[in-house]
């Protein structure tokens, strides 16, 4: 039995088990901090400095960044890096992209300049749709029910004017709301599944607070509804959420070049190129093991434009990889072939984005990163997104089917080892140079770092 506030051993690593606390969240911030350097830290003033350096010196900003989550202490960085040379739709754009990861912005630019000078990116988005839906439990006939929904419907929809009054300016609002029976499922399941038009917005407050309200009318509505028994007016609300799903809000990018546009090198022609490129893609339409790292490549670029823009990351990927699982397999987002000698690349992704609420405006480099995007509408974001994706995707390919993936990987990831080793400046720019004509791996990477130091 572990005791609480005691120090225990598994194997040869020490755990610190603080105490239970409560009212955490209401503790000033040095307080917290206070907490955590005793309870985790044995009081270790190193722990408290690393989190206090990453404070911003001024007040004010700091104080924006506590307010956006609970229980804040400190800043976590990210690199906020910027692509250049998008040509999307005849614009030329630098992209913001905020990751971490070493080679993806490097190959993003790579895949930007070798597209401007074959047509650019083109990009359209195909339509825009969220979704959301009302859980609940009924018992009675469906008969009824559907009588009911029919005849409560305007009340639905009247209910949430207040709320979808500002959206219906903007062009959007409710679209749709349909009745769907479930009981083949799960007994006496039923939703109300709804569709929206957001129009800049991401739109999850939006949905969910109509969502909320319909249920809210619903239960009302069917107690005073003449036609049920007294077990059918009982309406039970599981749950009213939006879906991530969005497989109406789709978003399509092309590149496409001929043939003998394509990279020729010694090792293989423009033609075998463009033969191994296509069959590159078509293993990650048949393999889910592959598809899933290919993808994983695609959404290095869209997660690092969605991050840098405030947008939810997190919603992206989920929606990306359900869609991506639509046909029943998981497979490819992206598609190539070859067609009248001319090679074609395309993606078709789901992606919910906006422009507008959130962090958007309140986020100070999130409001510059769409500055730098001339302050694109949610459609406008959506093209620039999916590009983002099938350009990291190209790049991917572009790399495994000629050198393979660690020459520019681990290039880009000579620094990191060099700080790992706190490398001088002098050391960095001799190492630097001395790689350029040497494979990178990290154990050359030491060799060569203690053969300096000797
Ligand atoms: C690494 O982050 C992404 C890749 O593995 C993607 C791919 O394999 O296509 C390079």
């Amino acid at each position: 039995m572990i005791k609480q506030n005691s120090i225990f051993e598994a194997s040869t690593i020490k755990y610190i088990m603080a105490p239970v606390v409560s009212g955490f969240s209401k503790l000033s911030k040095a307080d917290k901090i206070k907490w955590l350097a005793e309870h985790h830290f044995s009081n270790d003033a190193t722990a408290t400095n690393t989190l206090t350096t990453y404070w911003n010196s001024d007040d004010s900003l700091q104080q924006l960044h506590d307010e956006f989550t609970e229980n804040t202490i400190s800043n976590y960085y990210l690199p906020f890096s910027v692509a250049p040379n998008f040509l999307i739709n005849n614009t030329r754009y630098t992209l913001p992209m905020t990751i971490e990861e070493s080679s993806v912005v490097a190959a993003a630019s790579k895949a930007a300049k070798f597209w401007q000078n074959r047509g650019g990116f083109k990009a359209e988005v195909l339509s825009t749709v969220k979704v959301g839906q009302v859980h609940f439990t009924y018992t009675g006939s469906y008969k009824k029910l559907a009588q009911f929904f029919t005849s409560v419907k305007p009340d639905l929809l009247q209910s949430v004017s207040s709320i979808t009054r500002n959206m219906e300016k903007r062009g959007g609002g409710v679209q749709e709301i349909e009745l769907r029976d479930k009981t083949a499922e799960i007994d006496n399941y039923y939703q109300l599944h709804c569709t929206f038009e957001t129009a800049d917005a991401m739109g999850a407050n939006f949905i969910n607070s109509c969502l909320e309200q319909f249920a809210k009318t619903l239960v009302t509505k069917a107690k005073q509804y003449n036609g049920f028994s007294e077990t059918e007016k009982n309406i039970e609300i599981i749950m009213s959420i939006l879906s991530n799903y969005v497989p109406q809000c789709i978003v399509r990018a092309e590149v496409s070049c001929a043939i003998d546009e394509l990279p020729n090198t010694d090792q293989l022609s423009s033609q075998q190129y463009a033969k191994k490129f296509v069959r590159a893609v078509r293993i990650a339409e048949v393999e889910p093991y592959r598809a899933v790292t290919h993808n994983k490549g695609i959404m290095n670029g869209i997660d690092a434009v969605v991050l840098a823009t405030g947008n939810d990351f997190r919603a992206i990927e989920a929606g990306a990889h359900a869609y991506a699982a639509k046909d029943g397999k998981y497979k490819s987002l992206t598609h190539a072939e070859i067609k009248d000698d001319r090679f074609i690349f395309t993606i078709e992704i789901p992606l919910a984005l906006g422009t507008v609420g959130g962090l958007t405006s309140l986020h100070p480099l999130v409001k510059l990163a769409l500055q730098l995007l001339g302050k694109p509408n949610a459609k406008k974001l959506m093209e620039i997104t999916a590009v983002a994706g099938l350009a990291q995707n190209f790049a991917a390919i572009n790399s495994l089917i000629t050198t393979g993936i660690q020459q520019g990987h681990m290039k880009m990831h000579l620094m990191n080892i060099l700080n790992q080793f706190n490398a001088t400046d002098q050391e960095k720019e001799q190492l630097v140079e001395y790689f350029k004509t040497n494979t990178v791996t990290h154990s050359e990477v030491v060799t060569q770092i203690e053969k300096l130091r000797a």
